[in-house]
């Protein structure tokens, strides 16, 4: 293990009100000549592709749209994006739009500088850098891709997630306006919000984390529970939308640099066979995995308490009262946001149970479970998926049996 860490982040990063609108002198200073949208159909009804683009026209930047991405990003999107970058010769590649657009770019300039496989790139050494910048510009609140070097794209052969980390997926600039997450649904700023703050958490929690990371997490996790439930009830509030960014591009950051754990290892599987959208899944699976890990992590969970609950006297709980009080305020926001369990997502009880023994084994795999504070077993992860088909968010006493 180095006795150092090392920190990556996208080489500028603009974030604020009207952010957006310096799109087209970005893109001018990479001295680009013809732009590829990456982005959704949603996006364009919008009008926000309408508008890059003539932000774009007015620095003499012609572009080409490829809005394909109409799920969670897939090989063959990569491969129909790709393959459009390259016939029509662009020199920058923009992506606009949520997580799933972000991380279709990030394939593809990787792709274009190295060829073959994009399931083959994960941790690949001798990858080398794009020689085309990329300019992230997310428009919900959550998945943090604008400033990570990780993608997951499916595997469409096998229904795998595959969760890709490699410095050169990295973004060239990142631009977050909380102009553009306004119109997002609750629903969507609800699922986008836990994702956010499972970054942050599982950051903080990671046996990755260093004092870089957990700045960055413990800053995020405040951004985000001073907002989300306003950003969720209230769609004109700005102010909301603006820590809503903040928090989420924070946990980016710190999860980038620290990695995610068993929450986004147990998501990805459930994402990829039963088409759960992944700020839904991680959501169904926080407060249970938080329930699980205690044990190894009290003092840490206790430690974040203040970030939910900042005005409460704490003087006479234990950390191990504060540990739980934490979960029960995860577990509080969960309820306000409408957040459902598996079984009333609508994921069939007999096809998820004759996928759990696959849902273990991939989890495990992907390797981000290794970096929880407690890690299980496969038989615990089965159980753990089994507790969280049904789970409420009712008072019962955290770490009994269900
Ligand atoms: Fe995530």
């Amino acid at each position: 293990m180095n006795s150092y860490a090392v920190f990556h982040a996208p080489q500028k990063i603009l974030y604020g009100r009207d952010s957006f609108l310096q799109t087209g002198k970005e893109a001018a200073a990479t001295q680009a000549k013809k732009a590829l949208i990456v982005t959704d159909e949603v996006m364009t009804r919008l009008g926000y592709v309408d508008q890059c683009e003539q932000l774009l026209l007015a620095e003499g930047i012609s572009s080409i749209v490829y809005r394909g991405v109409a799920t969670e990003p897939t090989d063959q999107y990569v491969a129909e994006a790709l393959a459009l970058l390259q016939q029509e010769a662009c020199d920058l590649v923009i992506s606009l739009g949520g997580g799933s657009c972000i991380d279709t770019a990030k394939a593809i300039v990787v792709l274009d500088a190295n060829g073959g496989y994009i399931g083959d790139i994960r941790e690949r050494p001798d990858c080398l850098a794009p020689r085309i910048p990329h300019i992230a510009i997310p428009t919900t609140a959550g998945t943090g891709s604008e400033a990570t070097d990780v993608t997951v794209i499916t595997n469409t052969a096998d229904d795998v997630k595959m969760m890709l980390k490699n410095p050169v997926l990295m973004p060239t600039i990142a631009i977050v306006d909380p102009y553009l997450t306004r119109s997002a649904p609750p629903s969507v700023i609800a699922a986008t919000g836990i994702d956010a703050l499972s970054h942050a958490i599982e950051a903080f929690l990671s046996k990755k984390a260093h004092p870089l990371t957990n700045t960055l997490a413990t800053s995020a996790i405040q951004h985000i529970t001073s907002s989300l439930k306003r950003s969720y009830d209230d769609p004109y509030d700005l102010d909301a939308k603006e820590r809503m960014c903040i928090g989420s591009l924070q946990a980016g950051m710190a999860f980038s640099n620290a990695s995610v754990a068993l929450v986004h290892g147990m998501s990805r599987p459930i994402g990829a066979l039963f088409h759960v959208p992944h700020g839904i899944s991680n959501a169904m699976l926080l407060p249970a995995v938080l329930e699980f890990s205690l044990r190894d992590c009290t003092k840490e969970l206790a430690a974040l308490l203040p970030l939910f609950q900042p005005e409460t006297g704490r003087e006479l709980m234990t950390v191990n009262e504060k540990a739980q009080a934490t979960i029960q305020q995860i577990k509080e926001l969960c309820q306000h946001l409408h957040i459902p369990n598996l079984r009333d997502w609508g994921i069939p009880e007999q096809a998820f149970r004759a996928s759990l023994e696959k849902m273990a084994h991939d989890a495990l795999a992907s390797g981000s479970p290794g970096n929880n504070p407690r890690v299980p077993t496969k038989d615990e992860l089965i159980a753990l998926y089994v507790t969280c088909y049904d789970y409420t968010y009712d008072e019962r006493p955290i770490g009994q049996n269900r």
